[in-house]
């Protein structure tokens, strides 16, 4: 297991601060979500996490310890992160990105070992792309793709995830199928997971944590059926919806109103005076 805490961290792109003063443990061995609205800093939070940005203040703890000053092998031995959009090398093959997960465990001492090999293999059988692994990167559609940055990211075979709209390009039997994944490996092998999600219903249907961004921090956390309604939806997105059980596995489902339409409504109510 790795404990990984945000500690009065502060986060800033220049003098924009994107968050202030945020204390966060992200719940070991759970499913957690991120939510906002665009440009909350969902992403920014996730990156500092994962030590690919550096803190204006306080600090990410992995372990107990300031990630500012953990190796970088070190880091990426317990916790491994797939971006927003990641562009690979011109060229290069599905196998040898889902191979370049297992880097933390090379060294000119350590060789290419069966780990190695069976934590590449089971990466490319879990995200279905055993058949595609010698096809370019390049040359695969956008869910393919992704599925191959999901399965690097699997290879690399940490205690902890983290993934920024992993379900981002994927049509809807891909995006379920990613998420049961996920699920799956976090039921079978306790794996920790922190992604952004921007599916309001699916973040409510797979997080056990579910946590809102809004203004430089945390608006509201916990599970999501304790922590969504109307209200909550109304504040982090400036959305009027309704929320119902999901008829499925009665987590919060969003229906979101049209202003359009209730304005179109509204107008055919007018009686019309002859
Ligand atoms: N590299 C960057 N340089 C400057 N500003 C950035 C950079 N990345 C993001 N921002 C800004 O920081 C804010 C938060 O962005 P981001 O974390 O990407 O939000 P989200 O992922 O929630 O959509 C936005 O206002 C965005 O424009
Ligand atoms: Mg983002």
């Amino acid at each position: 297991m790795t404990k990984l805490t945000a500690s009065n961290l502060s986060l800033a792109y220049g003098r924009q601060l994107i968050i202030d003063n945020l204390d966060f443990a992200v719940p070991e061995g759970r499913i957690t979500v991120l939510i906002g609205a665009n440009g909350s800093g969902k992403s920014t939070l996730l990156r500092a996490l994962a030590r690919l940005m550096k803190p204006e203040a306080g600090a990410v703890l992995l372990d107990g310890k300031d990630i500012a000053h953990t190796s970088t092998k070190e880091v990426a031995r317990k916790l491994a992160m797939l971006p927003q959009g990641p562009v690979a090398p011109e060229g290069i093959t599905v196998l040898q990105l889902v191979k370049q997960g297992r880097y933390p465990y090379q060294s000119w001492l350590q060789q290419w070992s069966e780990a190695d090999e069976r934590a590449v293999r089971a990466a490319l059988e879990a995200t279905g792309m055993t058949p595609l692994a010698e096809r370019p990167v390049d040359a695969l559609s956008g869910g393919q793709r992704q599925r191959a940055w999901i399965a690097m990211t699997l290879a690399q075979g940490t205690a902890t995830v983290l993934l920024d709209e992993p379900t981002t390009y994927l049509d809807l039997t891909h995006q379920i199928e990613i998420l049961d994944l996920l699920y799956t490996l976090n039921e079978r092998e306790g794996r920790t997971v922190v992604m952004v999600l921007h599916d309001m219903n699916l973040a409510c249907r797979y997080a056990h944590h579910l946590v809102a961004v809004k203004d430089r921090g945390i608006y509201a956390q916990g599970a999501p059926g304790d922590i969504v309604n109307a209200e909550l939806i109304r504040n982090v997105f400036e959305l009027d919806a309704h929320i119902i059980p999901d008829p499925l596995y009665g987590t919060p489902l969003c229906i979101p109103a049209s202003q359009a339409r209730r304005a179109q409504e509204r107008q055919a109510a007018v009686p019309v005076h002859a």
